[in-house]
Protein backbone atom coordinates (compact mmCIF):
# COMPACT_ATOMS: atom_id res chain seq x y z
CA UNK A 1 0.00 0.00 0.00
CA UNK A 2 0.92 3.54 -0.74
CA UNK A 3 0.82 6.54 0.58
CA UNK A 4 -0.71 9.50 -1.76
CA UNK A 5 0.54 12.74 -1.52
CA UNK A 6 -2.06 15.47 -0.20
CA UNK A 7 0.52 18.29 0.02
CA UNK A 8 -1.31 20.66 -2.15
CA UNK A 9 -3.77 22.34 -0.79
CA UNK A 10 -4.06 25.51 -2.71
CA UNK A 11 -7.86 25.84 -2.20
CA UNK A 12 -7.93 25.24 1.26
CA UNK A 13 -5.48 28.14 1.42
CA UNK A 14 -7.58 30.34 -0.87
CA UNK A 15 -10.93 29.44 1.32
CA UNK A 16 -9.13 30.06 4.76
CA UNK A 17 -7.81 33.32 3.17
CA UNK A 18 -11.64 34.09 2.24
CA UNK A 19 -13.31 33.03 5.27
CA UNK A 20 -11.16 35.40 7.44
CA UNK A 21 -12.74 38.64 5.62
CA UNK A 22 -15.84 37.97 7.61
CA UNK A 23 -15.38 35.03 9.95
CA UNK A 24 -13.86 35.65 13.06
CA UNK A 25 -10.26 34.04 12.64
CA UNK A 26 -11.62 32.12 9.58
CA UNK A 27 -13.02 29.42 12.23
CA UNK A 28 -15.20 29.11 15.06
CA UNK A 29 -12.88 27.54 17.59
CA UNK A 30 -9.24 28.87 17.77
CA UNK A 31 -7.70 24.95 17.34
CA UNK A 32 -9.30 24.49 14.07
CA UNK A 33 -7.52 27.91 12.64
CA UNK A 34 -3.89 28.93 12.40
CA UNK A 35 -3.51 28.73 16.29
CA UNK A 36 -2.29 25.19 15.58
CA UNK A 37 -2.01 24.51 11.59
CA UNK A 38 1.16 26.18 9.63
CA UNK A 39 0.07 27.83 7.53
CA UNK A 40 -3.26 27.31 8.17
CA UNK A 41 -5.98 24.29 7.85
CA UNK A 42 -7.08 22.09 5.18
CA UNK A 43 -10.40 22.75 5.08
CA UNK A 44 -12.88 19.64 5.15
CA UNK A 45 -15.87 19.47 2.57
CA UNK A 46 -16.69 15.77 2.98
CA UNK A 47 -16.76 12.43 5.26
CA UNK A 48 -17.23 9.08 5.07
CA UNK A 49 -16.42 6.11 7.22
CA UNK A 50 -12.60 7.07 8.21
CA UNK A 51 -12.19 8.88 5.49
CA UNK A 52 -12.29 12.87 4.56
CA UNK A 53 -11.79 14.68 1.77
CA UNK A 54 -10.84 18.20 1.89
CA UNK A 55 -11.92 21.60 -0.80
CA UNK A 56 -8.75 20.25 -3.46
CA UNK A 57 -10.06 16.71 -3.31
CA UNK A 58 -7.28 15.48 -1.39
CA UNK A 59 -8.59 12.25 0.66
CA UNK A 60 -7.23 11.76 4.36
CA UNK A 61 -7.93 8.94 7.23
CA UNK A 62 -9.25 11.05 10.04
CA UNK A 63 -7.83 10.31 13.16
CA UNK A 64 -9.23 13.20 15.03
CA UNK A 65 -12.82 12.12 14.53
CA UNK A 66 -13.83 16.07 15.26
CA UNK A 67 -11.97 16.12 18.70
CA UNK A 68 -13.76 12.68 19.49
CA UNK A 69 -16.86 12.95 19.07
CA UNK A 70 -17.43 10.95 15.40
CA UNK A 71 -17.20 7.57 17.13
CA UNK A 72 -19.30 5.87 14.34
CA UNK A 73 -17.19 7.44 12.02
CA UNK A 74 -18.84 10.11 9.32
CA UNK A 75 -21.94 9.63 7.95
CA UNK A 76 -23.15 6.61 9.44
CA UNK A 77 -25.78 4.43 7.16
CA UNK A 78 -27.81 4.37 10.15
CA UNK A 79 -27.49 7.46 11.51
CA UNK A 80 -27.65 8.95 7.63
CA UNK A 81 -31.07 7.62 7.68
CA UNK A 82 -32.50 8.50 11.05
CA UNK A 83 -31.38 11.50 11.08
CA UNK A 84 -33.63 12.19 7.35
CA UNK A 85 -36.54 10.52 8.99
CA UNK A 86 -36.20 12.36 11.99
CA UNK A 87 -35.61 15.99 9.84
CA UNK A 88 -39.10 15.03 7.55
CA UNK A 89 -41.10 15.09 11.10
CA UNK A 90 -39.50 17.89 12.34
CA UNK A 91 -36.24 18.04 13.75
CA UNK A 92 -37.54 19.72 17.31
CA UNK A 93 -40.23 20.80 19.26
CA UNK A 94 -38.87 22.36 21.87
CA UNK A 95 -41.26 20.37 24.35
CA UNK A 96 -41.65 16.66 25.62
CA UNK A 97 -40.88 13.97 22.69
CA UNK A 98 -40.87 10.07 23.37
CA UNK A 99 -37.49 10.77 21.21
CA UNK A 100 -35.80 12.11 24.63
CA UNK A 101 -36.88 9.51 26.62
CA UNK A 102 -35.76 6.92 24.29
CA UNK A 103 -32.17 8.28 24.55
CA UNK A 104 -32.28 8.66 28.53
CA UNK A 105 -33.76 5.32 28.88
CA UNK A 106 -30.35 3.92 26.98
CA UNK A 107 -28.05 5.91 28.52
CA UNK A 108 -28.86 4.59 31.84
CA UNK A 109 -28.84 1.32 30.96
CA UNK A 110 -25.18 1.63 29.74
CA UNK A 111 -23.86 3.96 32.56
CA UNK A 112 -23.20 2.66 35.95
CA UNK A 113 -23.81 5.92 37.99
CA UNK A 114 -26.90 7.20 35.90
CA UNK A 115 -29.81 6.72 37.95
CA UNK A 116 -31.72 9.48 36.01
CA UNK A 117 -29.59 11.92 33.21
CA UNK A 118 -30.42 15.58 31.78
CA UNK A 119 -29.22 16.57 28.35
CA UNK A 120 -27.88 19.97 27.55
CA UNK A 121 -26.26 20.70 24.08
CA UNK A 122 -22.23 20.71 25.08
CA UNK A 123 -19.46 19.42 27.66
CA UNK A 124 -19.41 23.02 28.88
CA UNK A 125 -22.72 23.43 29.18
CA UNK A 126 -22.43 19.66 31.36
CA UNK A 127 -19.61 20.74 33.30
CA UNK A 128 -21.42 23.85 34.47
CA UNK A 129 -24.61 22.56 35.30
CA UNK A 130 -22.50 19.62 37.32
CA UNK A 131 -20.87 22.20 39.61
CA UNK A 132 -23.64 23.79 40.33
CA UNK A 133 -25.77 20.68 41.02
CA UNK A 134 -22.82 20.38 43.32
CA UNK A 135 -22.70 23.39 45.03
CA UNK A 136 -26.52 23.25 45.65
CA UNK A 137 -26.57 19.88 47.12
CA UNK A 138 -23.76 20.29 49.80
CA UNK A 139 -23.98 23.90 50.42
CA UNK A 140 -20.54 24.78 49.93
CA UNK A 141 -18.99 26.76 46.92
CA UNK A 142 -15.27 25.86 46.49
CA UNK A 143 -14.45 23.14 44.14
CA UNK A 144 -10.98 21.75 43.53
CA UNK A 145 -9.79 21.07 40.22
CA UNK A 146 -6.40 19.93 38.40
CA UNK A 147 -3.58 21.47 36.83
CA UNK A 148 -3.97 20.68 32.81
CA UNK A 149 -7.69 19.45 33.27
CA UNK A 150 -9.75 21.08 30.50
CA UNK A 151 -13.81 21.03 31.42
CA UNK A 152 -15.30 23.57 28.83
CA UNK A 153 -14.61 26.82 28.67
CA UNK A 154 -17.15 28.09 31.50
CA UNK A 155 -15.23 30.58 33.59
CA UNK A 156 -14.61 29.03 36.81
CA UNK A 157 -12.76 25.81 35.02
CA UNK A 158 -10.34 28.32 33.01
CA UNK A 159 -7.57 28.12 35.47
CA UNK A 160 -4.33 26.23 34.03
CA UNK A 161 -5.75 24.39 31.78
CA UNK A 162 -3.26 24.90 29.17
CA UNK A 163 -0.16 24.83 28.79
CA UNK A 164 3.30 26.97 30.09
CA UNK A 165 6.78 27.11 30.40
CA UNK A 166 7.54 24.54 33.84
CA UNK A 167 9.30 27.47 35.66
CA UNK A 168 6.10 29.57 35.74
CA UNK A 169 4.19 26.71 37.61
CA UNK A 170 5.36 27.26 40.85
CA UNK A 171 5.62 24.30 43.38
CA UNK A 172 3.65 21.41 43.65
CA UNK A 173 2.13 22.68 46.96
CA UNK A 174 1.02 25.94 45.66
CA UNK A 175 0.46 25.80 42.47
CA UNK A 176 0.96 29.25 40.30
CA UNK A 177 -2.45 30.10 39.09
CA UNK A 178 -2.61 31.27 35.15
CA UNK A 179 -6.23 32.04 34.10
CA UNK A 180 -6.27 30.42 30.48
CA UNK A 181 -8.75 33.73 29.40
CA UNK A 182 -9.12 37.24 29.59
CA UNK A 183 -12.00 38.90 30.79
CA UNK A 184 -12.61 36.38 33.99
CA UNK A 185 -13.07 38.37 37.19
CA UNK A 186 -10.07 37.23 39.15
CA UNK A 187 -12.71 36.55 42.33
CA UNK A 188 -13.91 34.14 40.03
CA UNK A 189 -11.14 31.91 40.82
CA UNK A 190 -11.71 32.34 44.84
CA UNK A 191 -13.89 29.39 45.31
CA UNK A 192 -11.26 27.31 43.33
CA UNK A 193 -8.59 25.35 44.81
CA UNK A 194 -5.97 23.83 42.58
CA UNK A 195 -3.83 20.63 42.86
CA UNK A 196 -1.60 18.76 40.67
CA UNK A 197 -3.39 15.54 39.67
CA UNK A 198 -1.87 11.79 39.48
CA UNK A 199 -0.18 12.35 42.72
CA UNK A 200 -1.57 10.73 45.60
CA UNK A 201 0.19 12.72 48.43
CA UNK A 202 -0.29 15.92 46.87
CA UNK A 203 -3.60 15.11 47.01
CA UNK A 204 -3.91 13.81 50.62
CA UNK A 205 -2.24 17.38 51.62
CA UNK A 206 -5.08 19.34 49.46
CA UNK A 207 -7.60 17.87 50.76
CA UNK A 208 -5.98 17.40 54.02
CA UNK A 209 -6.20 21.21 53.82
CA UNK A 210 -9.47 21.76 51.93
CA UNK A 211 -11.48 18.88 52.00
CA UNK A 212 -14.11 20.14 54.52
CA UNK A 213 -14.63 23.51 52.24
CA UNK A 214 -15.34 21.90 48.69
CA UNK A 215 -18.42 21.05 46.95
CA UNK A 216 -16.67 18.87 44.42
CA UNK A 217 -13.52 17.71 42.71
CA UNK A 218 -14.00 17.45 39.23
CA UNK A 219 -11.74 15.40 37.08
CA UNK A 220 -11.24 13.84 33.75
CA UNK A 221 -10.57 9.95 34.59
CA UNK A 222 -8.21 9.66 31.87
CA UNK A 223 -6.38 13.23 31.11
CA UNK A 224 -7.03 14.03 27.36
CA UNK A 225 -6.45 17.54 27.26
CA UNK A 226 -2.09 17.41 27.45
CA UNK A 227 -2.63 14.09 25.31
CA UNK A 228 -3.39 11.11 26.61
CA UNK A 229 -2.15 10.77 30.31
CA UNK A 230 -4.13 7.58 32.20
CA UNK A 231 -4.25 7.37 35.80
CA UNK A 232 -1.87 6.14 38.06
CA UNK A 233 -2.86 2.66 39.37
CA UNK A 234 -5.04 3.17 42.29
CA UNK A 235 -5.06 7.25 42.00
CA UNK A 236 -8.62 7.48 41.23
CA UNK A 237 -10.16 4.78 44.33
CA UNK A 238 -7.81 6.92 46.58
CA UNK A 239 -9.42 9.81 45.11
CA UNK A 240 -12.75 8.34 45.25
CA UNK A 241 -12.11 7.41 49.06
CA UNK A 242 -11.06 10.94 50.13
CA UNK A 243 -14.04 12.58 48.20
CA UNK A 244 -16.13 10.06 50.31
CA UNK A 245 -14.20 10.91 53.89
CA UNK A 246 -14.40 14.51 53.35
CA UNK A 247 -18.23 14.72 52.20
CA UNK A 248 -17.41 15.97 48.64
CA UNK A 249 -18.98 15.30 45.49
CA UNK A 250 -17.01 13.20 42.43
CA UNK A 251 -17.66 14.67 39.46
CA UNK A 252 -16.33 12.43 36.47
CA UNK A 253 -16.17 14.31 33.63
CA UNK A 254 -16.25 11.81 30.85
CA UNK A 255 -16.95 14.37 28.04
CA UNK A 256 -14.36 12.76 25.97
CA UNK A 257 -13.89 8.94 27.67
CA UNK A 258 -17.36 8.23 28.29
CA UNK A 259 -18.95 5.96 25.54
CA UNK A 260 -15.38 5.11 24.24
CA UNK A 261 -13.54 3.02 26.90
CA UNK A 262 -16.48 1.00 27.67
CA UNK A 263 -20.36 1.41 27.39
CA UNK A 264 -20.47 3.34 30.63
CA UNK A 265 -17.24 5.21 30.03
CA UNK A 266 -14.44 4.72 32.69
CA UNK A 267 -16.55 4.85 35.77
CA UNK A 268 -16.64 1.20 34.44
CA UNK A 269 -13.79 0.58 32.93
CA UNK A 270 -11.88 1.33 36.28
CA UNK A 271 -14.92 0.45 38.48
CA UNK A 272 -15.54 3.70 39.59
CA UNK A 273 -18.97 4.96 40.88
CA UNK A 274 -18.52 8.42 40.75
CA UNK A 275 -20.98 11.10 42.39
CA UNK A 276 -21.76 12.72 38.90
CA UNK A 277 -20.51 12.32 35.45
CA UNK A 278 -20.33 14.83 32.51
CA UNK A 279 -21.16 13.45 29.00
CA UNK A 280 -20.58 15.15 25.14
CA UNK A 281 -18.53 14.05 22.04
CA UNK A 282 -18.80 10.30 21.66
CA UNK A 283 -22.52 10.11 23.14
CA UNK A 284 -23.82 12.47 20.13
CA UNK A 285 -21.73 10.67 16.89
CA UNK A 286 -21.16 14.27 15.47
CA UNK A 287 -24.50 16.12 17.02
CA UNK A 288 -23.83 18.43 19.71
CA UNK A 289 -25.08 16.94 22.64
CA UNK A 290 -23.60 17.16 26.69
CA UNK A 291 -25.08 15.38 29.64
CA UNK A 292 -25.16 15.44 33.42
CA UNK A 293 -25.54 11.68 35.18
CA UNK A 294 -26.11 10.58 38.78
CA UNK A 295 -28.19 9.64 41.20
CA UNK A 296 -31.94 10.89 41.68
CA UNK A 297 -31.16 12.37 45.10
CA UNK A 298 -28.86 14.85 43.60
CA UNK A 299 -30.59 15.25 40.08
CA UNK A 300 -33.76 15.67 41.90
CA UNK A 301 -32.72 19.50 43.31
CA UNK A 302 -32.96 20.53 39.22
CA UNK A 303 -37.54 19.79 39.92
CA UNK A 304 -38.83 23.23 39.48
CA UNK A 305 -39.62 24.63 42.79
CA UNK A 306 -38.45 26.62 45.69
CA UNK A 307 -34.54 26.02 45.84
CA UNK A 308 -34.03 24.48 42.45
CA UNK A 309 -31.05 24.11 40.73
CA UNK A 310 -31.89 26.22 37.76
CA UNK A 311 -31.23 24.36 33.75
CA UNK A 312 -32.66 26.27 30.83
CA UNK A 313 -32.19 25.60 27.04
CA UNK A 314 -34.00 25.89 23.95
CA UNK A 315 -31.77 23.52 22.47
CA UNK A 316 -32.10 20.81 24.75
CA UNK A 317 -33.22 17.33 24.27
CA UNK A 318 -33.17 18.28 20.65
CA UNK A 319 -34.97 15.97 19.01
CA UNK A 320 -32.89 15.33 15.90
CA UNK A 321 -30.21 14.81 18.83
CA UNK A 322 -32.13 12.41 20.88
CA UNK A 323 -32.98 10.15 17.72
CA UNK A 324 -29.05 10.33 16.70
CA UNK A 325 -28.21 9.32 20.45
CA UNK A 326 -30.60 6.51 20.73
CA UNK A 327 -29.49 4.59 17.24
CA UNK A 328 -26.01 5.50 18.34
CA UNK A 329 -26.23 3.41 21.82
CA UNK A 330 -28.17 0.77 19.97
CA UNK A 331 -25.38 0.60 17.71
CA UNK A 332 -22.62 0.45 20.69
CA UNK A 333 -24.94 -2.25 22.32
CA UNK A 334 -25.55 -4.45 19.98
CA UNK A 335 -22.14 -4.59 18.31
CA UNK A 336 -18.69 -5.64 18.94
CA UNK A 337 -17.97 -2.45 19.19
CA UNK A 338 -15.61 -2.13 22.56
CA UNK A 339 -13.18 -4.48 21.51
CA UNK A 340 -13.24 -3.55 17.84
CA UNK A 341 -11.98 0.15 18.84
CA UNK A 342 -9.83 -1.79 21.58
CA UNK A 343 -7.81 -3.97 19.38
CA UNK A 344 -8.02 -1.64 16.23
CA UNK A 345 -6.17 1.33 18.66
CA UNK A 346 -4.11 -1.22 20.67
CA UNK A 347 -2.41 -2.46 16.88
CA UNK A 348 -2.15 1.28 15.96
CA UNK A 349 -0.14 2.06 19.36
CA UNK A 350 2.00 -1.52 19.03
CA UNK A 351 2.55 -0.11 15.41
CA UNK A 352 3.68 3.73 16.40
CA UNK A 353 5.95 2.76 18.99
CA UNK A 354 8.12 0.03 16.32
CA UNK A 355 7.97 2.77 13.66
CA UNK A 356 9.91 4.83 16.09
CA UNK A 357 12.03 2.52 17.46
CA UNK A 358 13.60 1.21 14.25
CA UNK A 359 13.94 5.30 13.23
CA UNK A 360 15.63 5.88 16.76
CA UNK A 361 13.31 8.95 17.41
CA UNK A 362 13.02 9.21 21.19
CA UNK A 363 9.29 9.67 21.56
CA UNK A 364 6.53 7.51 23.19
CA UNK A 365 2.66 6.40 22.52
CA UNK A 366 0.87 6.77 25.67
CA UNK A 367 -2.74 5.93 26.33
CA UNK A 368 -4.41 2.43 24.96
CA UNK A 369 -6.98 1.08 22.84
CA UNK A 370 -9.39 3.82 20.95
CA UNK A 371 -7.66 6.87 22.53
CA UNK A 372 -3.86 7.65 22.57
CA UNK A 373 -1.00 10.38 22.10
CA UNK A 374 2.29 10.50 20.82
CA UNK A 375 4.79 12.30 22.73
CA UNK A 376 8.44 13.50 21.80
CA UNK A 377 10.41 12.76 24.68
CA UNK A 378 13.11 11.35 26.44
CA UNK A 379 11.20 10.58 29.30
CA UNK A 380 9.08 6.96 29.60
CA UNK A 381 6.23 8.32 30.78
CA UNK A 382 4.48 11.11 31.24
CA UNK A 383 2.60 11.34 33.98
CA UNK A 384 0.70 14.70 34.86
CA UNK A 385 1.14 18.73 33.49
CA UNK A 386 4.05 19.27 34.44
CA UNK A 387 5.72 16.86 32.57
CA UNK A 388 3.84 17.44 29.68
CA UNK A 389 5.12 21.01 29.90
CA UNK A 390 8.91 20.20 30.70
CA UNK A 391 9.72 17.28 28.22
CA UNK A 392 7.26 17.05 25.55
CA UNK A 393 8.13 18.29 22.77
CA UNK A 394 5.55 19.94 21.31
CA UNK A 395 7.17 21.97 18.21
CA UNK A 396 8.45 18.66 16.89
CA UNK A 397 5.17 16.85 17.57
CA UNK A 398 3.53 19.64 14.85
CA UNK A 399 6.07 19.11 12.37
CA UNK A 400 5.71 15.26 12.58
CA UNK A 401 1.90 16.21 11.94
CA UNK A 402 2.38 18.49 8.91
CA UNK A 403 4.45 15.68 7.29
CA UNK A 404 1.23 13.46 8.02
CA UNK A 405 -0.72 15.53 6.53
CA UNK A 406 0.93 15.47 3.48
CA UNK A 407 0.81 11.79 3.55
CA UNK A 408 -3.58 11.33 3.39
CA UNK A 409 -3.54 11.40 7.19
CA UNK A 410 -5.57 13.69 9.32
CA UNK A 411 -4.98 15.14 12.37
CA UNK A 412 -4.36 17.83 14.90
CA UNK A 413 -1.09 19.26 14.90
CA UNK A 414 -1.93 20.26 18.47
CA UNK A 415 -0.32 17.82 20.91
CA UNK A 416 -2.80 18.54 23.54
CA UNK A 417 -5.10 16.22 22.06
CA UNK A 418 -5.46 13.03 21.05
CA UNK A 419 -5.91 10.12 18.12
CA UNK A 420 -9.16 9.00 18.02
CA UNK A 421 -10.44 5.37 16.96
CA UNK A 422 -14.15 5.05 15.74
CA UNK A 423 -15.68 1.96 14.75
CA UNK A 424 -15.40 3.09 10.88
CA UNK A 425 -11.67 2.43 11.56
CA UNK A 426 -10.03 -0.47 9.17
CA UNK A 427 -6.77 -2.10 9.56
CA UNK A 428 -6.24 -1.10 6.53
CA UNK A 429 -6.78 2.78 8.21
CA UNK A 430 -3.99 1.63 10.24
CA UNK A 431 -1.50 0.15 7.63
CA UNK A 432 -1.95 3.59 5.30
CA UNK A 433 -0.92 5.43 9.33
CA UNK A 434 2.29 3.34 9.87
CA UNK A 435 3.46 3.67 6.54
CA UNK A 436 2.94 7.51 6.80
CA UNK A 437 4.64 8.10 10.09
CA UNK A 438 7.37 5.69 8.90
CA UNK A 439 8.08 8.20 5.64
CA UNK A 440 7.11 11.32 8.31
CA UNK A 441 9.58 9.79 10.67
CA UNK A 442 12.55 9.50 8.22
CA UNK A 443 12.00 12.66 7.31
CA UNK A 444 11.66 14.30 10.45
CA UNK A 445 14.96 12.63 11.99
C1 LIG B 1 -12.83 16.73 29.31
C2 LIG B 1 -13.66 17.77 28.62
N1 LIG B 1 -14.70 18.31 29.26
C3 LIG B 1 -15.50 19.22 28.69
C4 LIG B 1 -15.27 19.64 27.41
C5 LIG B 1 -16.15 20.68 26.78
O1 LIG B 1 -16.96 20.09 25.81
P1 LIG B 1 -17.55 20.98 24.62
O2 LIG B 1 -16.42 21.33 23.72
O3 LIG B 1 -18.57 20.09 23.97
O4 LIG B 1 -18.17 22.19 25.25
C6 LIG B 1 -14.20 19.11 26.69
C7 LIG B 1 -13.92 19.54 25.30
O5 LIG B 1 -12.95 19.20 24.67
C8 LIG B 1 -13.36 18.16 27.31
O6 LIG B 1 -12.29 17.65 26.68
Amino acid sequence: MTTSSTSVRKRSQEWYERAQRFLMEGVNSPSRGSAVFHPGPVVLERGQGSQVWDLDGNQYTDFMMSFGALIQGHAHPKLVSVVSETMAEGSHFAAATSAEAEAAERFCQMVPSAEVVRFANTGSEATMLALRLARAHTGRTKFLKFEGHYHGWYDPFLLNAHSHPPQDLGSKDEPARIPDSEGIPATTFDDVVLAPWNDVSALESVMRRHGRELAAVITEPIMANMGCIPPREGYLQRLRELTKAYEVLLIFDEVVTGFRYAPGGCQQYYGIKADLSTFGKALGAGFPVGAVAGPRSILDRMRWGQNMVLHYGTFNGHRLTMKVIAANLDLLSATDAYPKLHDIGNTAIAGLREVFRRRKIPAIVQGFGPMFQIYFTEREAIHDYRDYCAYVDTARYSRFVQLLLERAIYMTPSNGLHWILSTAHTQADIENLLQAADQASAELA
